[in-house]
């Protein structure tokens, strides 16, 4: 499976500070918040990474990310001229994907809570379609609302609905089947002149090929499209590492326990940070990972 991150736009709601910064460069806390939904996919156990950003950035990203060969993984970068919808990452992104299926993931969202790791994997594993998250949130009007039955059957999708008939969000994760290249590729522009994803799902759901999986209370999904919104997220994170001394994406952490890199390279990547907590939280985490290594890869599906 490949994964697509879509960092693109330019952040007008965030202004003045993504004027000359990227959107999802911007701190959330102690990372970048690009590091949140590369976390996601590592931690389906995706080792091929197609970023996606506006020309203007692309070499910030590299020169943050590289090419991934640090984490055992491999990043590519594609631009997007102008925000063209969510959808449109599935057309710049098709030669990338290739025979694949694929999983997309808006840059910048944010996904925590127990059980989540098996999860992703779950979903990877029984994928035929599109597999969706849900996530119950006061204000449905800003989202892709679904509804479900009685048995979780998805039953329909709508996008940003005046009077939406449930409070389940559809979340900035999706997983994909390799033909949504193709539904991607014939999808003519809604309303608001954009290539809308809640299109591509509906036509999974005509299929009778789409799920929702429902992540329930004591999960956390933030999204950062606001300066409320932007703290808020960085506070969650703040909050949680200080308090249980357990890293929300760190994404060194993650390449070591998806076996994607050993305990020596973490160490290493530690090292060259090690003037923040951040980075020896990194060489902590390398040491015990040395220490017990049968502990690590077990979780990382052949990929
Ligand atoms: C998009 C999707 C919407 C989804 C949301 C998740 O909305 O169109 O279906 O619920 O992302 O963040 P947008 O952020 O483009 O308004």
């Amino acid at each position: 499976m490949k994964g697509i991150i879509l960092a693109g736009g330019s952040g007008t709601r965030l202004r003045p500070l993504t004027g000359a910064l990227s959107k999802h460069l911007l701190p959330v806390y102690d990372k970048p918040m690009v590091y949140y939904p590369l976390s996601v996919l590592m931690l389906a156990g995706i080792r091929d990474v197609l970023v996606i950003s506006s020309r203007s950035h692309t070499e910030l990203y590299q020169e943050i990310l590289g090419d991934g060969g640090r984490l055992g993984i491999r990043i590519a970068y594609a631009e997007q001229e102008e925000p063209r919808g969510i959808a449109d990452a599935l057309v710049i992104g098709a030669d990338f994907v290739g025979d694949d299926p694929v999983a997309l993931i808006l840059g910048d969202n944010i996904f925590h809570g127990p059980g989540f790791s098996a999860l992703l994997r779950d979903s990877r594993r029984h994928l035929d379609g599109c597999a969706l998250f849900g996530y119950p949130v006061r204000d449905p009007r800003r989202y892709g609302v679904a509804t479900v039955d009685a048995t979780g059957r998805l039953l329909s999708i709508e996008e940003k609905p005046r009077a939406p008939r449930s409070n389940l969000a559809v979340t900035g994760l999706y997983f994909y089947s390799n033909d949504v290249l193709g539904i991607a590729k014939n999808l003519g522009p809604s309303a608001r002149g954009e290539l809308e994803i809640t299109d591509v799902n509906l036509s999974y759901l005509a299929q009778g090929r789409a799920r929702l999986t429902e992540l329930g209370r004591g999960f956390a999904w933030l999204d950062m499209g606001t300066h409320d919104s932007l703290l808020q997220a960085g506070q969650y994170v703040q909050l949680l590492e200080r308090r249980q001394g357990e890293w929300i994406a760190c994404v060194e952490e993650i390449a070591l326990r998806m076996g994607f890199i050993d305990a020596d390279a973490c160490h290493r990547l530690g090292r060259e940070m090690a003037a923040s907590d951040y980075g020896r939280y990194v060489m902590e985490v390398a040491a015990r990972g040395a220490a017990s290594p049968a502990a690590s890869p077990a979780a990382a599906p052949a990929d």
